[in-house]
């Protein structure tokens, strides 16, 4: 974890930001229009703020896209979500392979179509070398689903004798957590008005700053991002330390 010890301005730019999509679905139903369309207009919301990212010195953008608990949805919308997720791979990678963005996906994968698993796997391919920005997107994730999986790889270290139970840390946890190489989330945005995590990095918010707005996210732009980020530069964050003494020895 990065501990901010630049002058203020350096600071007012989170490294990570982590962002809850939410509210298409009421965009779409205020329009008169069907859920789908407003997961459409969502990708549109999403492709901005990777540029938006870009554009302000954010290292890492992690996107909440599809819980564990959204498969719950009726199989139409779960449909209408995976076949833009589809497109929106077949369209984006090369321009933000081209535009220097990192692309990862976290999540349990097995339950995705091959098809979507294999353009997953060329995206991370492709763009593996890059490092302008990192986009994480959060694809069928679930911060339970998360930390069992951490907790079924450190067991598999134990039982082949790799790993003794004792040295089992937070260091080690997080190496097995999905974001493991990546600093936790400065500053984690929801939109559409509700405020709750709705099971997203559990491990990884611990000291993340959490911003809500009613926003809804198919009109989140970069002046929206930008009220976050003055939010975010606005806070104190002590770390469970005293105040003003973060960053000091
Ligand atoms: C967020 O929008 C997108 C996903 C969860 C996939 P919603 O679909 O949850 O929209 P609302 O919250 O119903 O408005
Ligand atoms: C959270 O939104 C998940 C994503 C944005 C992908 P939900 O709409 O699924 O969350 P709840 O049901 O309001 O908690
Ligand atoms: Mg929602």
């Amino acid at each position: 974890m990065t501990v901010p010890s630049g002058p203020p301005s350096a600071q007012s730019v989170p490294e990570h930001v982590a962002v809850i999509m939410d509210g298409n679905g009421r965009w779409a139903r205020s329009r008169g229009m069907p859920r789908a369309a407003g997961h459409r207009a969502g990708v549109k919301s999403a492709r901005a703020m990777v540029e938006a990212c870009g554009e302000r010195g954010i290292r890492v953008l992690t996107l909440f896209a599809f819980s564990s608990e959204n498969w719950s949805r009726p199989r139409s919308e779960v449909s209408a979500l995976m076949k833009l997720m589809l497109e929106a791979l077949g369209r984006e990678v090369n321009e933000l392979a081209r535009n220097g963005v990192q692309l990862r996906f976290v999540g349990a994968r097995q339950r995705l179509s091959a098809d979507i698993q294999e353009r997953m796997i060329s995206a991370e391919r492709q763009t593996s070398d890059n490092d302008k920005l990192i986009l994480v997107i959060a694809l069928g994730y679930g911060g339970r689903w998360d930390l069992v999986q951490a907790a079924q790889g450190l067991a598999r270290e134990v039982q082949n004798g790799i790993l003794d139970p004792e040295a089992i840390d937070e260091e080690a946890m997080s190496r097995y957590l999905s974001l493991s190489t990546l600093p936790d989330p400065d500053l984690l945005i929801r939109t559409g008005g509700e405020s709750r995590i709705s099971n997203f990095l559990l491990w990884n918010l611990a000291y993340s700053e959490l911003y809500f707005t009613d926003c809804l996210w198919p009109d989140f732009d970069a002046a929206g991002l930008d009220e976050a980020l003055a939010f975010f530069g606005g806070r104190d964050r002590r770390f469970g330390r005293v105040a003003d003494k973060v960053g000091s020895a």
